[in-house]
């Protein structure tokens, strides 16, 4: 797969791809908005899928997760991120979202404070508010990544319970440093919070950075952290709605597994969701590496153009395949901004708004570069031409 035209099918794309994608808008309109890759997934997993239906079994599935799924998923994240978790420990879930809000329900108390960077992706607020906690903002620098330490200390109270981290980041890319982590743990140590860690984003790493899991740091830290991950990313199984999150241990483990209503059935995963996430993780590696080494042609070619637009700068992502340019020297706000794209350029893009991001995020849109370069190329043609206009 060299991740080009050929490899995606738009005819299927125009016909599912929701949530502000192609079947969504109008057929003369370039969707950049949601992080969801517009390439077909690996064959591996169709394969799994396919092999798995043809049994023509569909029977109810443990709570906990398939037995394979969990020894699976438990290997692949000792190996590849150095957690220390044990299969007991996983949690399948049925999206990182769900994961996000199982969480938070289980860490928060009606009331209780949780710390979130400004900007970052929506769902962070959303789960919070939804256990009844409170999302407290704390301001992360868009172009450099920089955050004041002692600003966090300041924001910390006895109201406050969790730390929650985008790891890397969505929107702004940014990859954590081992020693960042070892901070902020230290500060969740120091202030009895629990973390948060989203690393739905972990596998999208471009060369030169490095991916640490605040979880291998130490068992200080990892005792107090629990781990999201979700398939939607990297491999593009969104429409599975799998993931999963790692419990530190068994009482949380026990915890997370009543919050999540899973043992009552009206939740969980589908086993043909589990058995495709499964496929992978065992055997589609080869598949990821390919799409990073796409991405990370996409990430420099649309950081160059977007920079020599009228206007606009970017800083370069160490990971995700998100842009996020400034757009506040056109004088208009991120939805005008949108707005005029979508209907000047027919490309679509997420404003920075307060709505998605936080309130930090304005001044930017977020522009999504998992496609081809023929798409890309005609997307970013077109902005050109609107920011010129503009
Ligand atoms: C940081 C972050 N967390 C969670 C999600 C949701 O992922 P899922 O599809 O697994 O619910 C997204 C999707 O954009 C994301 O960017």
């Amino acid at each position: 797969m060299n991740f080009s035209d050929h490899d995606i099918n738009m005819q299927a794309l125009k016909a599912r791809a929701y949530n502000l994608r192609w079947a969504t808008l109008p057929a003369d309109v370039i969707p950049l908005t949601a992080a969801d890759p517009d390439f077909k997934s690996a064959p591996e997993i169709a394969d799994a899928i396919q092999a798995y239906a043809a049994e023509r079994v569909f029977t109810y599935q443990p709570a906990e997760g398939l037995p394979a799924f969990r020894k699976t998923i438990a290997e692949t994240i000792n190996k590849r991120r150095n957690i220390q978790t044990s299969q007991e420990l996983v949690i399948p879930v049925d999206s990182a979202a769900q994961g996000m809000f199982i969480t938070s329900k289980y860490c928060l108390e009606p009331g209780d404070e949780a710390i979130i960077f400004d900007p970052v992706d929506f769902l962070f607020k959303k789960s919070i508010e939804i256990a009844g906690g409170i999302p407290i903002y704390f301001p992360i620098n868009v172009k450099e990544g920089t955050y004041d330490i002692e600003y966090l200390r300041s924001l910390i109270n006895e109201r406050t319970k969790m730390l929650c981290i985008c790891n890397p980041h969505n929107p702004i890319g940014k990859v954590f440093t081992k020693t960042e982590l070892e901070l902020l743990g230290q500060i969740a140590i120091e202030n009895d919070l629990w973390i948060m860690s989203d690393e739905i984003w972990s596998d999208i790493i471009f060369p030169g950075n490095v991916y640490t899991s605040i979880a291998s740091i130490s068992k200080e830290i990892a005792e107090r952290t629990i781990t999201i991950y979700g398939f939607s990313k990297t491999f593009g199984l969104a429409g599975l709605r799998v993931g999963f999150m790692l419990a530190p241990n068994a009482v949380v483990y026990e915890g997370l597994m009543e919050t999540s209503l899973m043992r009552t059935t009206a939740y969980g995963v589908s086993g043909l969701s589990q058995t495709a996430a499964q496929a992978a993780y065992e055997k589609s590696w080869y598949w990821v590496d390919g799409f990073v080494n796409h991405l990370t042609q996409m990430r420099d070619y649309t950081i160059d153009r977007l920079n020599k637009m009228k206007n606009v700068s970017c800083h370069l992502p160490q990971g995700c395949y998100l842009a996020f340019p400034d757009i506040s020297a056109t004088g208009k706000t991120s939805i005008e901004i949108a707005d005029y794209l979508m209907t000047e350029a027919k490309v679509a893009v997420v404003p920075g708004a307060e709505k998605w991001f936080g309130p930090g995020a304005e001044g930017h849109i977020r522009i999504c570069f998992s496609t081809s370069k023929n798409i890309l190329d005609e997307a970013l043609n077109r902005m050109e031409r609107a920011f010129e206009r503009l």
